[in-house]
């Protein structure tokens, strides 16, 4: 499948069957007249309440979206102009959040079989500017966050898990958005709690809970302001949808579970494609199955195979974004404020190529696929990469 076609497939994935209780839900929310938590509606609330139980935390603050926690979450770590904060290459989604707040993200390379952050590289890359590690659970597989939050801890930073694409994903037991200082979560259409929109921040610190929902719920008119907050409240009709997903969430990650399943049967025994999967105790919820393509030790091409998935038909990528997030325009060109503000004393051009000679590697070689789709067509779709497979190493 090509590029065009796989974004495509992003919306198609992102129309659901609401077949839960989302439809009751709402219109008791149209019937109270109530469409915001601020008018006294009461689902935001409650959705905060179940999604923190789910994960196990003490608090949660209902958002708009991903990127508004992860906003806020910086905000709140005290990461602004003239600090850095750690991040991993492979998506651009945390160093946005980073120089949204004026503050420079600072990359630490991967693992290339799990594609989450490296704990080894973290201590090299704190300085005296660093305020926190946003770590991200890639394509919902949880990173080492107990090593990580061990280093962060150590160094007195406080650790933001990225959740997007790991709901209800479990290491050593424990939810992810529960090890960490924050955790953040995207209920966008394609994820696995599709709410159109929609994002979630976890704490179990009161302080930072009062700070998130201080920064998220910019004062309305009439209000006094006490800084920069932001408008990034979540709606009651969002959040009546929330809690239904709530409902059926386990039975839906069984479903992704089982799909993903198809397809790593048929890439078993194929030594070219390598399951993104580990470290032991980790659960993945398969918001897409990954795998990294390494043809090139086997005398296949990369090219080869990209031709043979597209002329296959195959709802499935190589390549992702095919660069680093320090490779992005937004970085490379440097289109935020942060790289020229003063208050800044590193490095601003410290984003070379090779900097992260893994992500580098292993970003362009990524095979991906969305697990959200109907179980027969999951196994048509992965016996069509075994057939793909079956021939490549014929040839
Ligand atoms: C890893 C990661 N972080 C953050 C986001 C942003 O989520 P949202 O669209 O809810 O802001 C996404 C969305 O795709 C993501 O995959």
């Amino acid at each position: 499948m090509s590029k065009r076609d796989f974004i495509a497939r992003e919306k198609e994935m992102a129309a659901r069957n609401y077949e839960g209780r989302e439809l009751e839900y709402l219109r008791q929310v149209l019937t109270s007249g109530k469409l915001s938590s601020l008018a006294g509606g009461e689902f935001t609330p409650k959705f905060e309440k179940e999604f923190a139980g789910m994960v196990g935390t003490r608090y949660a603050v209902a958002m708009n979206c991903c990127m508004s926690a992860l906003h806020t979450a910086v905000i709140s770590a005290g990461a602004g102009a003239g600090s850095e904060v750690i991040c991993d290459p492979e998506y651009i989604f945390a160093a946005q959040a980073v120089l949204y707040d004026n503050a420079i993200p600072v990359f630490v390379d991967i693992n290339p079989v799990t594609h989450n952050m490296n704990p080894e590289g973290i201590e090299p890359a704190i300085t005296e500017r660093t305020k926190a590690i946003i770590v991200t659970h890639a394509w919902g597989l949880p990173a080492e966050v107990d090593r990580i939050v061990e280093i962060a801890h150590r160094h007195n930073l406080l650790v933001i898990e990225d959740c997007a694409e790991a709901i209800a994903a479990t290491y050593k037991g424990k939810y992810v958005g529960n090890w960490g200082d924050i955790g953040c979560f995207s209920f966008q259409a394609s994820k696995q709690m599709s709410l159109g929109d929609g994002g979630m921040a976890t704490t179990n610190s009161k302080q930072l809970a009062e700070k998130l929902a201080q920064n998220a719920g910019a004062p309305t008119s009439g209000s006094v302001s006490y800084g920069l907050h932001y408008g990034y409240r979540m709606t009651e009709t969002t959040a009546a949808v929330g809690l239904a997903q709530l409902e059926t969430l386990s039975e839906n990650i069984k479903k992704l579970k089982t799909n993903a399943q198809y397809y790593d049967e048929a890439v078993a025994g194929c030594k070219w494609l390598r399951l993104q999967r580990g470290p032991d105790e980790a659960v993945h919820t398969f918001y897409h199955w990954a795998a990294t393509f390494e043809g090139e030790k086997y005398g296949i091409s990369l090219d080869d195979f990209k031709n043979a998935i597209e002329k296959a038909d195959i709802s499935s990528i190589a390549g992702y974004t095919d660069m680093p997030a320090y490779r992005h325009p937004l970085i490379k060109e440097k289109l935020a404020h942060a790289f020229h503000c003063p208050t800044y004393k590193g490095n601003k051009d410290n984003y070379p190529v090779g900097l992260c000679p893994v992500a580098e590697k292993v970003i362009p070689r990524v095979v991906i696929a969305y697990m959200i789709e109907p179980e027969e067509t999951a196994k048509k779709e992965a016996e069509k990469l075994r057939q793909v497979i079956e021939e490549l190493e014929k040839t």
